[in-house]
C-alpha cells in the first residue's frame, strides 16, 4: 500500500492543514493526555501519527527518559516527521513507516496508546485492537479521538451546499472502505475484547468564519473538495456554491461554522 491509499492524500497542503488542525485541536488532546495519566518518563505509542504534530508533543511531555513511537503509513510524512524531530532535538521520538492493517506491531509494552482521526480510514477495526493488544502493557490506557457524529458538520443559517458537501464527505470515507463515526462502533468492540471503558466524552466544535474553528473547516472544504471532485462526488457549480455561502458568512457576525463531533474514549487493558 503506497501513500496514494490515504484518501486525504499527502501533499504539502493536507500537511499544513493537518498542522492546522493539530494547532486547533491541541488543548482537548492534552486534556486528554493527563486525564490518562500521561507523564515524564512514558513509553507511548501514536498510532497513525501523521507527519508527528501529536507525537513531537507528546515527546515533549516524556521527556528524555521516556520514549514515543509513532506508526504511520506514508513514507512522506515519516520523512518529514523524522526531519522535524530531530530539528527539535527530540531523541526520544521515533517516527516508523508502518501499515497497521498488515505490519507487525511492536511489543515493547507501551504505557499508552494515542490514536486520533485513524480508524475512521480503516476497512477493518480488528488489526487494530489485536495490535494495540500486543503493543499496551497491561493497565496501560487507550485514547482515542475519533468522530462520533459527522452529521453535526455545517455552515449555519445559510449552508446548504456545505451540508451537501459533509454528506459527500461522508459518502467518500465509506466508498474507501472507512467510516466516518468509527466511535460509535469502538466501545462495543472494546468490551467485547475484555478492555475496560474509562471515559466517554463528546467534545463539539463550533465558531465563526474568522474563529480557528471556522477557518479550519473552510481549509478543509477548500483542500478537501479538490478531491471530492476527483472522486466525482462534487462538481465545479457545488464548490462554487460553497464558496459564495463562505463569502457570505464572512461578514456575518451571526453566521457560524458547526464541525463534526468528535468522542473521547478511554479504554484500558484489562489487567
Ligand atoms: C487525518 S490523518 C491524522 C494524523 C494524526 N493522527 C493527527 O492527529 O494529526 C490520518 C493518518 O492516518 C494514516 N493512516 C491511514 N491508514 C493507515 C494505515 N493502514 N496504517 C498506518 N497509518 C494509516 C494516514 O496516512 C494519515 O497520516
Amino acid at each position: 500500500m503506497g501513500d496514494s491509499s490515504y484518501l486525504l492524500g499527502t501533499h504539502t497542503e493536507e500537511l499544513e492543514r493537518l498542522r492546522f488542525q493539530h494547532e486547533l485541536w491541541l488543548p482537548a488532546a492534552r486534556a486528554a493526555w493527563q486525564r490518562a495519566g500521561l507523564g515524564t518518563g512514558m513509553c507511548v505509542l501514536d498510532v497513525g501519527a501523521g507527519p508527528g504534530f501529536a507525537a513531537m508533543d507528546l515527546a515533549r511531555i516524556v521527556g528524555p527518559t521516556g520514549l514515543v513511537l509513532a506508526l504511520e503509513l506514508s513514507e512522506a510524512y515519516v520523512a518529514a516527521g523524522q526531519a522535524m524531530a530531530r530539528r527539535e532535538q527530540l531523541p526520544q521520538l521515533e517516527l516508523r513507516q508502518h501499515n497497521l492493517l498488515r505490519d507487525p506491531w511492536p511489543t515493547e509494552g507501551f504505557d499508552l496508546a494515542w490514536c486520533r482521526w485513524v480508524a475512521m480510514f480503516l476497512p477493518d477495526l480488528d488489526p487494530l485492537l489485536t495490535g494495540l493488544e500486543q503493543s499496551l502493557r497491561l493497565g496501560g490506557q487507550l485514547v482515542l479521538h475519533e468522530y462520533v457524529h459527522w452529521d453535526t458538520f455545517g455552515l449555519h443559517p445559510n449552508g446548504r451546499a456545505i451540508a451537501r458537501f459533509g454528506q459527500a464527505c461522508q459518502c467518500s470515507f465509506r466508498e474507501a472502505g472507512g467510516d466516518p463515526d468509527p466511535n460509535r462502533r469502538l466501545p462495543a468492540l472494546l468490551t467485547a475484547r475484555g478492555w475496560r471503558i474509562e471515559a466517554l466524552q463528546p467534545i463539539p466544535v463550533a465558531g465563526g468564519s474568522r474563529s480557528m474553528a471556522g477557518q479550519w473547516l473552510q481549509r478543509f472544504v477548500e483542500v478537501y473538495g479538490v478531491r471530492l471532485q476527483e472522486l466525482g462526488l462534487w462538481s465545479h457549480s457545488d464548490a462554487a456554491e460553497a464558496r459564495a455561502e463562505i463569502a457570505a458568512a464572512t461578514d456575518d457576525p451571526g453566521s457560524f461554522w458547526v464541525g463534526p463531533t468528535l468522542l473521547e474514549l478511554r479504554a484500558s487493558r484489562a489487567e
